[in-house]
């Protein structure tokens, strides 16, 4: 395998990874815009920018690399309370890059997928994901989804309710319930669970972000922010991924 085809200049991250046994799904939490734009003096909203480019760096690279399954987090539904600018500039960003996406989704062979609750977005963009998602129906290549009004807790509820409602019409019982059926009322239904989970920004924790999915995620913290995050960066997070020692319980 020529690993130069994936060196960054100059590093030798790539040497870490052992490019036979990556993840099949690999999950990222966006996390670090704000304070990047801040540190250089610029409005939130630059990070934000930057970020969106990082994230088409990011995903472009792990379709190269055999990455199967990318997921993002690019908007929670906790993100609405943020000033209107900065929202407004987010949804400007998702509708840029889904617009790029019809463009260029079928020459790519790359799939997207949108996770959340959609219903809250402008007609606009609502109207750009079913048109995704019509082109990734003839796709079989990289999938990346996008969590957009996106909440772990919510998705959980909304699992419940449609699992209720197929009790109520009579299709299923409660008792034959089981953790694969019931992930098939998840968003992520039909998708497999991360096996790694990469969180740049320096933040400890999940923040209500896959939170069934990620039940047995490896979990990859640094304090890059995500505008600066690169190729090394996912190589040094792989690399930490094909060091653990993944037991699932069992000794
Ligand atoms: C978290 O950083 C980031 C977000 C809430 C938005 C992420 C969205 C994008 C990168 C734009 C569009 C995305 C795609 C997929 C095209 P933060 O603002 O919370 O950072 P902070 O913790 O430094 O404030």
């Amino acid at each position: 395998m020529n690993l130069a085809f994936w060196k960054n200049e100059g590093d030798d991250t790539a040497g870490q990874v052992d490019f036979s046994r990556l993840p099949r799904h690999i999950a990222i939490i966006l996390d670090g815009n704000g304070r990047w734009a801040q540190r250089r003096g610029l409005p939130r909203t630059a990070g934000h920018k930057v970020g969106a480019e990082t994230f088409r760096t990011i995903a472009t690279y792990c379709r190269d690399i055999g990455i199967d399954y990318l997921t993002v987090y690019a908007f929670s539904t906790e993100n609405w309370k943020r000033p209107k600018d900065e929202v407004g500039t987010i949804m400007t960003l998702l509708r840029r890059y889904l617009l790029e996406a019809i463009d260029t989704m079928e020459r790519d062979n790359v799939r997207l997928r949108f996770m959340g609750d959609l219903t809250p977005l402008s007609g606009e963009l609502r109207a750009l994901v079913d048109r995704c998602n019509a082109i990734s129906d003839r796709l079989s290549g990289c999938q990346c989804c996008i969590c957009i009004n996106y909440g772990g807790r919510a998705e959980l509820v909304h699992a419940a309710q449609c699992f209720a409602g197929d009790c109520a019409a009579g299709a299923v019982k409660p008792k034959d319930l089981t953790e694969e059926s019931f992930e098939q009322y998840l968003y992520s239904g039909g998708i497999p669970s991360p096996e790694l989970l990469i969180r740049p920004g320096g933040e400890l924790r999940l923040s209500n972000f896959l939170l069934w999915q990620c039940a047995y995620a490896e979990l990859y913290f640094t304090d890059v922010l995500w505008p600066d995050f690169t190729k090394a960066e996912l190589h040094r997070a792989i690399a930490a991924y094909q060091s653990r020692d993944r037991r699932f319980g069992a000794v």
